[in-house]
């Protein structure tokens, strides 16, 4: 890859990489800021997409468009799905899926996009194998390889996301994933979302995202550079 885009939500996600960037660049498209620079050598653009799936989606296309990115890496924090995983985990998307999307009233099944070839957007191969190898140096294979779900909505649930788990077979739930992964799959660009654990979704998600967002987001932030490293 020449250049590879690196998205994370809010602030706390993209901080490490804002300390460890060099010779950056700035601009600012569609009221988002870019960084342009290098990374353990790579050329990178490191931007804050703001939350929520359209935030997501507009980020995606204006770095395939303006930036020319030949790839992407989602990195911050998620709500455990998967009962197995705890609070600092890894999950490395499979493939992720809109939870919200909802047309079940016209007949098709929960996360469906109607008419639409694939609801399920598959993370690129190698990028995902390089993301478990990191897991396996780093965290001693505590790394998930599963189901991103997103959604329009912060999970804080037992009920709800027992649903997401049972429903949709979801490893973890965040708000942005599968909106990059599909505007990757309709431009052919690839892709690789990467999630560490911030709450379980339930009914303490919130005190609990509060706690472990910054842990979460260095754990997050040491698988990628790994991969980074490693490219
Ligand atoms: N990001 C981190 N925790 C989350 C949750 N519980 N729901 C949605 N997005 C999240």
């Amino acid at each position: 890859y020449q250049k590879i885009g690196v998205i994370g939500a809010m602030k706390e996600e993209i901080e490490l990489f804002v300390q460890h960037m060099q010779q950056v660049r700035d601009s600012e498209k569609a009221k988002i800021h870019f960084r342009e620079g290098s990374f353990h050598g790579k050329t990178i653009v490191l931007c804050k997409s703001g939350v929520g799936k359209v935030n997501a989606a507009v980020t995606t296309q204006v770095l395939i468009d303006t930036y020319g990115v030949d790839a992407i890496i989602f990195t911050g924090v998620a709500g455990a799905v998967d009962p197995e995983l705890n609070v600092g985990d890894i999950v490395v998307g499979s493939e992720s899926m809109q939870h919200d999307m909802d047309v079940t009233a016209l007949g098709f099944p929960r996360g469906t996009i109607p008419y639409e070839e694939t609801s399920l957007f598959a993370s690129d191969n190698k990028l995902r194998e390089l993301a478990v190898h990191a897991g396996q140096e780093l965290f001693d294979g505590r790394v998930k390889v599963g189901r991103v779900l997103s959604g329009d909505q912060f999970i804080a649930s037992r009920e709800t996301v027992s649903r997401l788990y049972t429903e949709l077979q979801g490893a973890c739930t965040e708000m942005e994933g599968a909106a990059v992964a599909q505007v990757c799959s309709m431009n052919g660009i690839p892709h690789v979302v990467i999630r560490s654990m911030s709450d379980k979704a339930d009914g303490s998600a919130h005190v609990n995202f509060a706690e472990f967002t910054v842990q979460a987001s260095e754990n997050s932030y040491a698988i990628v550079e790994h991969m980074l490293k490693h490219l």
